[in-house]
């Protein structure tokens, strides 16, 4: 790190197609916003599904609890069957989960960095933080290709987007591999990977002081067991928690990556 602001931990809960009768999500987080709320030193997120993000926004209205989205179209409005847009989120939320792998995947919705470059470029002309996802997967992970890959998305997502906008921008590094697999990167890995090719990226695109404004969360089987290990690292500025956020000691996971 330079010698400017150190950069708030981001932890942000990943709920994807869970949670999402009305019920089940604020009966959840009854449970864990109490625990959640006097954490302090970290910002917090959560990233219900679509069809609870207004409850779940009055609900956390007057807590320290960010809200997020886990998609959402480029453009604002107009004919896109089952869309939803950056516009329409900003009222709602603050923050947007963009480029997740599992959108990307060919056998889901085939998400192109060009897509994915147009719905960060949204994101921020609406006032939304995006939580940009990159990540590569086993076989170029096995064929050392894990620094080449993971820097081309980060360029291509970043394509004219300026500095002032990036350095409010969030990047989480989500090896493929690692998601949901209960096989996590080892933090040594996730720190040189963020630092290498995520941060180099930024760097060559913005320049260093950039590159260290923004901040980068480790995604892929974090639990509330190894979350501290990613925290120690320096280039690790939080974690997207999938799996583990789903549960009740979410709460416990929150406090330990905020260090108490
Ligand atoms: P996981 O998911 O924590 O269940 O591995 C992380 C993610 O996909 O964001």
């Amino acid at each position: 790190m330079n010698g400017k602001m150190p950069r708030k931990p981001i932890l942000a809960a990943n709920w994807k197609m869970n949670l999402g009768r009305a019920d089940e999500a604020i009966a959840f987080l009854r449970k864990i916003r109490p625990g959640l709320s006097e954490i302090e030193g970290l910002d917090l997120v959560l990233c219900p599904p679509i069809t609870v993000l207004s409850a779940l926004a009055e609900l956390l209205a007057r807590t320290r609890i960010g809200l997020g989205a886990q998609d959402a179209h480029w453009e604002s409005s107009g004919a896109h069957t089952g869309e939803i847009s950056n516009a329409m989120l900003a009222q709602i939320c603050q923050y947007v989960i963009l480029g997740h792998s599992e959108r990307r995947a060919t056998r889901s919705h085939s998400e192109s960095d060009e897509a994915i470059n147009w719905k960060v470029t949204a994101a921020l002309e609406h006032g939304l933080t995006p939580i940009l996802c990159v990540g590569e997967n086993l076989e170029q992970n096995r064929a050392g290709q894990t620094h080449e890959f993971v820097s081309g998305q980060v360029k291509a997502a970043l394509a004219g987007v300026a500095a002032k906008q990036v350095e409010r921008s969030v990047i989480a590094y989500e090896p493929i591999w690692a998601i949901g697999t209960g096989e996590a990167a080892t933090p040594a890995d996730a720190n040189r990977v963020i630092g290498l090719s995520v941060r180099g990226a930024l760097a060559e695109l913005y320049g260093e002081d950039t590159a260290q404004a923004v901040r980068v969360q480790y995604g892929g089987s974090v639990t509330v067991e190894n979350i501290g290990e990613f925290m120690a690292m320096p280039e690790v500025d939080g974690a997207l928690v999938g799996g583990a956020s789903l549960k009740a000691d979410f709460v416990d996971l929150a406090r330990a990556a905020a260090g108490r």
